[in-house]
């Protein structure tokens, strides 16, 4: 699958959906995903009351959890966002969605009468937050996105954590190119697994994404209980030079559709 160009930069300029999904009919096709995103630390005090009051007892607890301030404020802006978009596509306020989890903690919207179910996935890092959101029922999807820091020995934990035919070609890598290359690898690997909805207890090592920055960007193995490698979509959505942001989808042929986030929500 080819880079899809989202520059976080250019975020303003994506062209805005609205907020009336339902003359979106585009973006309800099957094979369609919504990729959106947003900073979460430019938000005024309005914004994050707005934030606050549209979680349930259960996130506001959560919240409430955090230690560090910024990673609270991360969490409430994000949640709410995500609120808000899912609301806006199942006309529904953001505040009465209901969200039920996995074994592994992987979020599912409880479903909207009369509504199919969306499903999405979300991921924020260093203040910033993308969202992916399809109506295909049948689609895992899972989205990541890092910042590349430069105070991480990535090929250290690659050598530690990925498989070792990933690591070797990192290992050629040197530099600005072998960091990029590393988040690129991470993010991928990432968005495989929060699309499987395993999280930590899929071994980063028990499957393969393409690594070298010239070459495609796909999976190269996964574990059979994941189906055919052939039924899935790997996609790197190059969000700027700051971050890596990788997209994974069980579909063979998925239609990427970037839009602005937009705060609006219908009630
Ligand atoms: C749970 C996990 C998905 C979190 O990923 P993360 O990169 O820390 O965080 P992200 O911001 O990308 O994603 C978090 C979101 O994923 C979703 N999520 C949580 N558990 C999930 C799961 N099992 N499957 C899919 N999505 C999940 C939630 O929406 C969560 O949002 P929230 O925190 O606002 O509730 C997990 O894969 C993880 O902890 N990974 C870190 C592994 C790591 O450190 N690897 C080092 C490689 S060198």
């Amino acid at each position: 699958m080819e880079t899809v160009s989202f520059p976080f930069a250019e975020w303003a300029l994506l062209p805005e959906t609205g907020t009336d999904w339902s003359i979106s009919h585009d973006l309800h096709q099957p094979d369609s995903i919504l990729v959106t995103g947003l900073s979460l630390r430019d938000a005024s005090s309005v914004r994050f009351e707005q934030a606050w009051s549209c979680l349930s007892p259960d996130e506001v607890a959560r919240a409430k959890r955090y230690l560090r301030d910024e990673s609270r404020n991360d969490f409430v802006l994000c949640r709410a966002a995500l609120r808000t978009l899912l609301g806006n596509w199942t006309r529904q306020p953001p505040s009465q969605l209901r969200f039920t989890y996995s074994a592994y903690g992987k979020p599912s919207l409880v479903p909207v009468e009369g509504v199919p179910t969306p499903r999405f996935s979300v991921s924020h890092s260093h203040g910033m937050a993308t969202l992916a959101v399809t109506s295909g029922s049948h689609d895992s999807l899972g989205i990541d996105l890092e910042r590349r820091r430069g105070d991480l020995d990535g090929l250290g934990l690659a050598r530690r954590f990925f498989c070792p035919e990933e690591a070797a070609e990192l290992a050629q890598l040197s530099g600005l190119t072998q960091r990029q290359a590393f988040f690129d690898c991470w993010t991928r690997k990432e968005a495989v697994i929060k699309a499987l909805g395993e999280g930590l207890s899929c071994p980063l090592d028990s499957f393969k994404v393409s690594v070298s920055p010239g070459s495609a960007c796909r999976i190269e193995t996964l574990h059979p209980a994941a189906g055919p490698v052939s039924r899935w979509s790997l996609i790197q959505l190059a969000v700027g030079e700051e971050f890596s942001c990788s997209l994974a989808i069980e579909h063979p042929q998925p239609r990427i559709v970037c839009c602005q986030f937009q705060w609006d929500p219908v009630d």
